[in-house]
């Protein structure tokens, strides 16, 4: 009797072992698939959890997160197209070709931001610079009479009015200034729609990842091309360098970095000045906002934020 009792309860334990020893074994292997998962997103539990939650592509409904109101358009004439470059750029992104310029530009920006996601991101406070839950704005943002555009202040989503024709004009005059210098200047990619800023953007996270690409690239809706003052400028015939890093060293990034002023043109992205503007140093990117402001914001050595009084 007690033999057959001591077999029982031996049984029950060895039962009872069983299921902790798999208790522990899944256990272990749900340890290991979370950490891994995290490593795959650049050890950042956010993106691990952005991507569990939106896949691994961002959905429409995280564009609809930050961005588009159903507000009714208060903004300038729409025009559909963007101007990549002045003279043979077809009007729709997704079909380019691939000597498009704009192929080349994400081709170079892909050298230019080196390994696909940063070793060791630098944390910010507000790591994207986004305002979450921000909805799209009915009127563009204007302070001292200066448009703003950056993580903070978006364009309405039907705002637009095309490439400026004060800046075209103030970029000829540059460019005819340069050519005395023996330095050829091309604007590679100046307005971009609303739509075709969804179109680069996403496909630059797809690549990078959320994180990488919000350091480099706007997400629809908070892109300066939308407005249609900035020119992404690189040298005729030099497209290795447009819109790479490698334009910095050039003498035309040098020649533009002092002259561009005096035709009305900021370096908008300044080195070192990534907290401030919510962007990595772009030596090719450069917003028209008049000869007065330009010298100021030149002499002083500050960002449009600071000069603005938003940072
Ligand atoms: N590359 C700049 C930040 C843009 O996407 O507008
Ligand atoms: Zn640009």
């Amino acid at each position: 009797m007690r033999n057959k009792n001591d077999e029982y309860s031996a049984k029950k334990r060895r039962r009872k072992n069983k299921w902790i020893d798999g208790g522990i074994v899944l256990l272990l292997i749900i340890l290991s698939g979370s950490v891994l998962w995290i490593g795959t997103n650049g050890w950042s539990v956010e993106n691990a959890v952005d991507r569990i939650q939106n896949g691994s592509k961002p959905t429409v409904d995280f564009l609809e997160i930050e961005g588009p109101s159903d507000s009714e358009s208060t903004g300038p004439t729409k025009r559909s197209q963007e101007n990549t470059s002045p003279s043979d750029m077809p009007s729709e992104a997704p079909l380019r070709k691939p000597e498009d310029p704009l192929i080349r530009e994400e081709i170079q920006e892909e050298k230019s931001i080196g390994p696909a996601v940063p070793q060791k991101p630098i944390k910010p406070s507000n790591p994207t610079g986004y305002i979450k839950g921000q909805k799209l704005p009915k009127e563009p943002k204007l302070i001292k009479g200066v448009l703003l555009v950056n993580k903070q202040y978006p364009l309405p989503k039907d705002y637009a009015p095309g490439e400026s024709a004060e800046a075209r004009e103030a970029f000829n005059e540059l460019a005819a200034e340069a050519v005395i210098s023996g330095i050829n200047l091309q604007a590679f990619s100046t307005y971009r729609s609303y739509e075709y800023q969804t179109t680069l953007y996403n496909r630059y996270v797809d690549r990078d990842g959320r994180e990488a690409a919000d350091r480099y690239s706007a997400r629809p809706g908070y892109s300066e091309h939308q407005t249609g003052l900035a020119f992404d400028i690189g040298e005729v015939n030099h497209e290795k360098h447009w819109a790479s890093n490698s334009f910095g060293d050039t003498e035309a990034a040098k020649w533009l970095a002092a002259n561009a002023h005096r035709f009305g043109f900021i370096l908008r992205y300044p080195k070192g000045k990534e907290e401030m503007t919510g962007y990595m140093h772009e030596s090719w990117h450069y917003r028209y906002i008049g000869k007065d402001t330009a010298e100021q914001l030149f002499k002083r050595g500050i960002t449009l934020e600071e000069y603005l009084g938003v940072r």
